[in-house]
């Protein structure tokens, strides 16, 4: 009887995340909780609601995703990100629950010229990656079972992505100038999900797992390949990370080292694109 405990359930990810989970033969029950029902801040409410399911498996994912606000907004994105996880992190213990934490590629600071490996030595440059840094650590000195899976460039039919910032500006004719001097491996959530369940499935040793779409692109890249497989006729236009500040300081090269999933990133978009909903 295997029972999985989603936080952040309603989120992008786990709103493909807990379908499919329900649909593995190896699970028997999913619990999905969110801010309402479980509020990762609230350290007894954490302990109660943890008690009285007692997961086999906690995938936690809920998180502070917003990377630009965080640089002003430290305090919340600690409170969520840090705070959250370290009571999530010491409750799944205290009832010797197995715990994996979804992390980012933007734990590195992208000054590396080969792919990032788990080993390597993190170092954000931003707040958010920051805060999900130390979440991280918080799960490994609070947790004995656990694993840290990092992904990027994540997008998902239940939230804000990248794909359809591109397609609403791009069909609206809008002139697109987009970043070229960033790379990263863009990751779908259902191609994340499947990586999750499989940890599940097999078990592997605990530790740090890096699960992205394969092959690398960078930002402008992905939006051509957007424009080119939906057919859209975009004022695309390529710049430099200088040409279009925002808040929050990004990595220029994320690209890792890949443990979850074999798939181009331009097939799992040609999948996204052909269930999109209209
Ligand atoms: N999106 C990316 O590009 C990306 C890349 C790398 C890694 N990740 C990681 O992947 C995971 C999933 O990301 P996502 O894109 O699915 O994020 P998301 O859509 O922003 O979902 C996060 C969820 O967490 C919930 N949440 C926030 N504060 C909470 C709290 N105090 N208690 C309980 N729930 C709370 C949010 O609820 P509200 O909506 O009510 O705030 C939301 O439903 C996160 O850990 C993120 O750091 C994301």
């Amino acid at each position: 009887m295997v029972k999985v405990l989603v936080t952040g359930a309603n989120g992008m990810l786990g709103q493909d995340l807990c379908p499919m989970l329900e649909d593995c033969d190896f699970v028997d029950e999913v619990i999905e909780t969110d801010r309402h029902n479980l509020d990762i801040t609230n350290e007894i409410e954490v302990n109660k609601v943890l008690n009285e399911y007692k997961p086999d498996y906690i995938i936690h994912c809920a998180a502070y995703t917003n990377v630009d606000k965080a640089e002003t907004d430290l305090e919340n994105a600690e409170k969520i990100n840090v705070k959250g996880t370290e009571n999530i992190a010491k409750a799944a213990n205290k009832i010797d629950a197995t715990l994996i934490y979804i992390s980012t590629d933007y734990v590195f600071d992208g000054t590396k010229k080969s792919k990032y490996l788990p080993i390597d030595a993190p170092n954000p440059l931003n707040n958010y990656g920051l805060t999900k840094l130390h979440g991280e650590q918080a799960v490994q000195k609070y947790c004995k079972k656990y694993y840290i899976t990092r992904t990027s460039w994540l997008y998902g039919h239940h939230g804000k992505n990248f794909i359809e910032t591109m397609l609403k500006y791009g069909m609206e004719g809008k002139e697109l100038k987009v970043v070229n001097d960033q790379f990263g491996c863009p990751t779908w959530t259902v191609g994340l999900s499947e990586g999750i369940c499989d940890i599940i499935e097999e078990n592997p040793d605990y530790g740090i797992y890096h699960i992205c779409g394969s092959k690398e692109t960078s930002w402008y890249e992905f939006a051509k390949e957007i424009f080119k497989q939906a057919g859209v006729d975009a004022k695309l236009f390529p710049c430099t990370t200088e040409e279009y500040p925002v808040p929050a300081k990004r990595p220029k090269y994320s690209v890792m080292e890949n443990d979850g999933i074999c798939e181009d990133w331009k097939v799992s978009l040609k999948k996204y694109l052909e269930l999109r909903i209209n």
